[in-house]
């Protein structure tokens, strides 16, 4: 037997017994005549003990232990002098009588502690060892009992875990495909699914309405801290219900898993908010609303005063911060230049700050008439010490999500984005297209599977921009957790979508003959969605990126830089997949 305990399981009460543990050297101590070293593994810290008076042969080896050796050591349990009371074992040590060295060890490139001194991209390289961090281990840990969490509710509800290939067929919409060269079919490629959708809608085809896979999806797109090239999605799909029906079994899965993993009890329902509402008011298809400062358009109240960056502007509109009247102009210039920033792409900003008379002084006094600001005041609601913070510009949209930068921005200053805190909420009646500059013609905004809703299906044919769909994401704190729709079951309006996206029939047959076709042979009506795991394990475990809850992740540039993948092949596999490489120094 290695042990008969891990390091985090012994307490006081176990004191006087004979126990073997096997870990890893966290640190060793030298006080005079004895040796303290800190023994991990998985579950916790023991602290062994050697006295060179006792066992002075023992003692020495002890001493040429080094950091991240294996041991396994066999001693007694006995109480400690100095308890230390930050660690659940810190009533007890060791006295050690046995010790053997099972592994040497380098000395680890950083330190193996929760406060470690290894930079991110060292710790990337030697992820096994962050990965021996009691910081990254628990994030694994929540992730673990996560996934137990979904099955069990999933399950407890009918529905059946059923995996679908990896190995799949390109598809032109959506995000970029990792493509697959197949040896046997030359200058043939698979591409790696970005997600499941079409063969869990072909399930439901199959007769298996309530369907669920815990699944790795593959997107090659610009990567975020919310976003990984491979990720996880926790993918569900039901036959015979409604937007509704989904919703509310979708929502209680959310309930439970804040149940059970962060004891939040969340009884009201969850908000539903429709997207132009979300747009409107926060610039955002995600709003976070752990706090206020909804826009407010501001248009008819300063237009016309011959300010000529108002007159000439599309959109005028405005937060307001409450207390925040206290800023320092050095803190409302670092604020223009937050929104200046290329990636925001504001051309200015306007502040007013609410007096504790109740006047309004502002970085335009001289356009506006105190009237006129008082105006903006009642607009805004706003009170003493208030400031308001105004953005304009020739596009309503882009301006809007400039503000919704600003917003975020004034959140986090302000301390308003507290991380135990959870603002959870529906967004609802997605537009069913939104126009590609890129492409130059109209794209699906969640997928050309989606239904539209029947009230706007005569706009199909008039006005397709304008086309509403039953869709819906669901949002915490400003990150989208999931999302999904009622798809089309009926193969003729499927074919109409195809149309509209710019398929000609034979394109549209070539890619999706298989789900049409399947359509014909008696499809019921269904939905679903898909919940992204990896972005609710961060949010609960409160991480700023999705990439340390995920136990070998990609860098920013979705490169695994402990395994240096992606890499080249040598000639002989490109040669048996027929490739040819373009690039000079690749060859
Ligand atoms: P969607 O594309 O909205 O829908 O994806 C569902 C959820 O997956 C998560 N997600 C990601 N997480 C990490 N990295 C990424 N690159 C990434 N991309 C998406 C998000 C998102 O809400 N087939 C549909 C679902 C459906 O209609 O049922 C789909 O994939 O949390």
């Amino acid at each position: 037997m290695f042990r008969s305990h891990t390091c985090g399981e012994l307490r006081l009460a176990d004191a006087g017994k004979t126990v073997t543990l096997a870990g890893w050297v966290q640190r060793s101590r030298k006080m005079g005549g004895m040796t303290f070293v800190d023994l991990r593994d998985r579950y916790g810290i023991t602290q062994l003990v050697f006295n060179t008076d006792v066992n002075a042969e023992l003692c020495e080896q002890a001493n040429h232990l080094g950091r991240e050796y294996v041991v396994q050591a066999t001693g007694t349990v006995s109480e400690r002098s100095s308890k230390n009371a930050n660690i659940p074992t810190g009533e007890i040590e060791i006295i050690v009588s046995e010790l053997k060295v099972l592994n040497v060890a380098q000395t680890p490139p950083f330190t193996i502690e929760d406060n470690t001194d290894g930079g991110d991209d060292l710790r990337m390289k030697y992820r096994y060892l962050d990965l021996r961090r009691t910081a990254v281990r628990k994030n694994l840990e929540l992730r673990h009992r996560m996934t137990m969490e979904v099955r069990r509710y999933l399950d407890s509800k009918g529905f059946l875990e059923v995996e679908t290939p990896m190995l799949i067929g390109s598809t032109p919409e959506g995000a970029r495909d990792f493509v697959v060269p197949s040896r046997m079919n030359p200058g043939q490629f698979y591409a790696l699914p970005q997600s499941p959708q079409t063969l869990k809608q072909l399930l439901m085809v199959s007769g298996f309405d309530r369907y669920f896979q815990i699944v790795k999806c593959f997107r090659d797109e610009d990567l975020r801290a919310d976003r990984q090239p491979e990720f996880t999605q926790i993918d569900c799909e039901m036959s015979f219900v409604e937007q509704e029906d989904i919703i509310q079994m979708f929502e209680g899965m959310a309930k439970h898993l804040f149940k059970e993993l962060r004891g939040v009890e969340l009884t009201e329902p969850f908000l539903r908010m429709p997207w132009a509402d979300a747009m409107k008011y926060y610039g955002s298809d995600k709003p976070d609303l752990r706090f206020g400062m909804k826009f407010v358009e501001l248009m008819d109240v300063l237009k016309g005063y011959g300010f000529s960056v108002f007159d000439n502007a599309a959109y005028i509109g405005g937060i307001c911060a409450e207390g925040a009247a206290h800023y320092t102009r050095k803190q409302l210039d670092h604020l223009t230049e937050f929104v200046k920033r290329p990636q925001i792409g504001a051309k200015g900003m306007v502040y007013a700050r609410v007096e504790a008379d109740g006047t309004v002084k502002s970085s335009v006094d001289k356009f506006y008439s105190q009237d006129v600001l008082q105006k903006m005041k009642e607009a805004f609601g706003a009170k003493s010490g208030d400031l308001i913070l105004i953005l304009s510009g020739d596009d309503a949209m882009k301006t809007r999500k400039q503000l919704c930068e600003l917003r975020l921005e004034m959140g986090n200053q302000l301390g308003l984005r507290d991380k135990n805190k959870f603002a959870c909420l529906w967004v609802v009646d997605f537009p069913m297209f939104e126009w590609s500059e890129e492409e130059g013609r109209l794209m699906a905004m969640h997928h050309p599977f989606t239904h539209p809703k029947d009230e706007d299906i005569p706009l199909l044919d008039t006005n397709p921009a304008a086309v509403r769909a039953d869709a819906y994401d669901m949002v915490v704190n400003g990150v989208e957790v999931g999302g999904g729709s009622i798809r089309i079951h009926d193969s003729a309006l499927q074919e109409k979508m195809f149309e509209i996206l710019g398929f000609t029939p034979e394109k549209a047959q070539e890619q999706f003959g298989f789900l049409m076709n399947a359509f014909k042979f008696g499809a019921p009506p269904h939905g679903g969605l898909a919940y992204g795991l990896d972005r609710w394990v961060s949010l609960f475990a409160g991480l700023d990126s999705i990439r340390d809850c995920i136990a070998f992740p990609k860098n920013n540039s979705g490169r695994d830089v402990m395994l240096d993948a992606p890499g080249c092949l040598d000639q002989k596999q490109l040669d048996e997949l027929h490739l040819k490489i373009d690039i000079e120094e690749q060859l």
